[in-house]
């Protein structure tokens, strides 16, 4: 397809830091779990990057937390993390940087270790001039999440008499309606609500905030972005991963919970809230929520799961998800799950909404489209070819979140040179990178920012947690009541299962499946 680029002149995009940047009060960010891999691929890279745009304080330490003793070894780890991810040569600015972090040995679930851990905070914030604001960041497994707060909240940390605390806490945010309630409880009987940043790193995703910038900032797109104009959305995330050696994990997961009831909902919830009233956390959080309650209970028949065999990704022969490391050879967990849902309200009754997620699927690609109405009157000719003009195509706009990102508009236009009016579907298409010439950053960057600074726009909300859950926790409690009786039941390196296609065949509607192409 034809397409056509915008640019934007690099001098236009220059960071010139404005006197009123935001910028955290000097503290300590306390990452627990921090021997995993997210520490070392994601955060550290991200504070790093911080540090160098000049958006953290002077005086700011960062304390890993886990229960290995690991002391000087862990600041060389992260070291070696920030440099491989890319962000960063091992130089002076690194080593002037690893002089911030230091480790401390500790077991989550054992109350007396925590006076320790609060006696070595006190010492490292007297010794470098950092004031008493902490940001605790959970990455641990979540069975930790609890008894940490409850660590945190007896040790009188929750709470500091001067200065700020908060809590970061990674998902997955509770395993149900129920676990997720009680976590909350837990949480906010230690932390007041505006101390709680649950995170999704989605949100973190500056593809994900555009999609409200490309709504709410742009006059041709609202008017149309309705039940008149929709014919149906379709969310994907597609991964061609596997497990990655995650499959003690995974195996309690599976695709609806580890994917869709989280990031798939944000980017649902983004593309169908109302215009919040300004863009602050209140007003935000209160919108998403409102579309999120506005969907009927989902029929079972409306949600599919599948699970991948052996198959080949990129040319390489993989195995199968029973075959994968530590997991059962009999599993009943999906990799992929599909769901139609609909959202009650003014804009979008009617509008079916299908949403998937899944592992080892053909290409990496998270998009979201939206396929406009058929135009009612087809005056035109298709082209006789066998090519992507032998069809008149409805609009479709299509949000790449990742690779790839950006957005393009199908439409369509007269081919030239034939004697007819013969249509072909040509492509309007933004590419961040060809206009802004840069990719997105990494999501962590702007979150642990907001964190740091108390902003909650970006982050799930008690209510917005326990909304999403209620409405996929009936979907698992049948799947857990009742085995697959064919699994596995898609090929490593396919789009996935056959009852997906199904899922949308009774709707009249096919998978896009030419993702990241435009
Ligand atoms: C995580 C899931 O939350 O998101 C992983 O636990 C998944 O299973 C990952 O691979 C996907 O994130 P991204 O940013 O690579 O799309």
């Amino acid at each position: 397809m034809a397409t056509v680029e915008m640019k934007v002149r690099p001098e236009d995009l220059t960071h010139v830091p404005q006197a009123n940047e935001r910028i955290p009060d000097p503290g300590i960010m306390v990452i627990f779990g921090a021997s995993g891999d997210l520490t070392k691929r994601k955060l550290l890279p991200a504070l790093f990057h911080l540090e160098q745009a000049g958006l953290l304080p002077k005086e700011f330490a960062i304390v890993g937390v886990a229960r290995r003793p690991l002391g000087g070894e862990f600041a060389a780890d992260m070291r070696q993390g920030i440099v491989e991810s890319g962000v960063a040569q091992d130089d002076a600015k690194l080593e002037e940087f690893a002089k911030k972090i230091s480790y401390y040995a500790l077991s989550f679930d054992d109350a007396s270790h925590y006076a320790g851990l609060k006696a070595e905070l006190d010492r490292i914030a007297a010794e470098r001039g950092i004031g008493p604001d902490r940001l605790f960041y959970l990455a641990t497994a979540p069975e930790y999440f609890a008894p940490i707060v409850d660590n945190l909240g007896a040790q009188g940390m929750a709470q500091p008499q001067h200065g700020r605390a908060g809590v970061v806490i990674e998902k997955p945010f509770g395993h149900d309606l129920d676990s997720a309630k009680e976590l909350n409880r837990n949480v906010n009987a230690v932390f007041h609500e505006y101390q709680v940043f649950r995170i999704d790193h989605y949100l973190g995703k500056e593809t994900v905030q555009n999609i409200l910038v490309f709504r709410f900032a742009n006059g041709i797109f609202e008017p149309i972005w309705n039940r008149n104009y929709i014919d149906h959305v379709q969310i994907t995330a597609a991964e061609t991963l596997g497990v990655e050696g995650r499959g003690p994990f995974y195996e309690k997961a599976g695709a609806l919970r580890d994917v869709i009831q989280n990031h798939v909902m944000e980017l649902l919830s983004f593309v169908a809230m109302e215009p919040p009233s300004s863009f602050d956390a209140e007003a935000v959080r209160r919108e998403k929520v409102k579309a999120w309650r506005a969907i009927p209970s989902i029929p079972i028949l409306n949600a599919v799961r599948g699970q991948y065999g052996p198959g080949v990704i990129d040319g390489k022969k993989v195995v199968g998800y029973r075959d994968e490391d530590r997991v059962n050879p009999e599993s009943g967990t999906e990799t992929f799950a599909a769901v139609r849902l609909e959202i009650e309200n003014w804009r979008w009754a009617g509008v079916p909404i299908y949403l998937r997620a899944g592992k080892r699927l053909k290409r990496r690609a998270t998009e979201i489209s939206i396929q406009f109405k058929q135009p009612p009157l087809l005056i035109f000719n298709r082209m006789q070819s066998s090519g992507p003009c032998n069809e008149i195509q409805p609009n479709l706009l299509t949000i790449r979140i990742q690779p790839d990102e950006g957005i393009a508009l199908r439409f369509g236009a007269k081919v030239p040179n034939t004697p007819n009016m013969s249509v072909c579907p040509v492509n309007m298409d933004f590419n961040y990178a060809g206009a802004f010439g840069t990719s997105s950053a990494n999501g962590y960057e702007r979150l642990l920012l907001d964190a740091m600074l108390g902003d909650q726009t970006l982050f799930a909300h008690r209510d917005g947690v326990e909304t999403t859950w209620a409405l996929y926790t009936p979907i698992l409690e049948a799947w857990a009541a009742k085995n697959p009786e064919v699994f596995p039941n898609y090929f490593a390196g396919s789009w996935g299962p056959d009852c997906a296609e199904r899922l949308l065949e009774r709707g009249g509607h096919s998978w896009r499946n030419n993702l990241g192409r435009g």
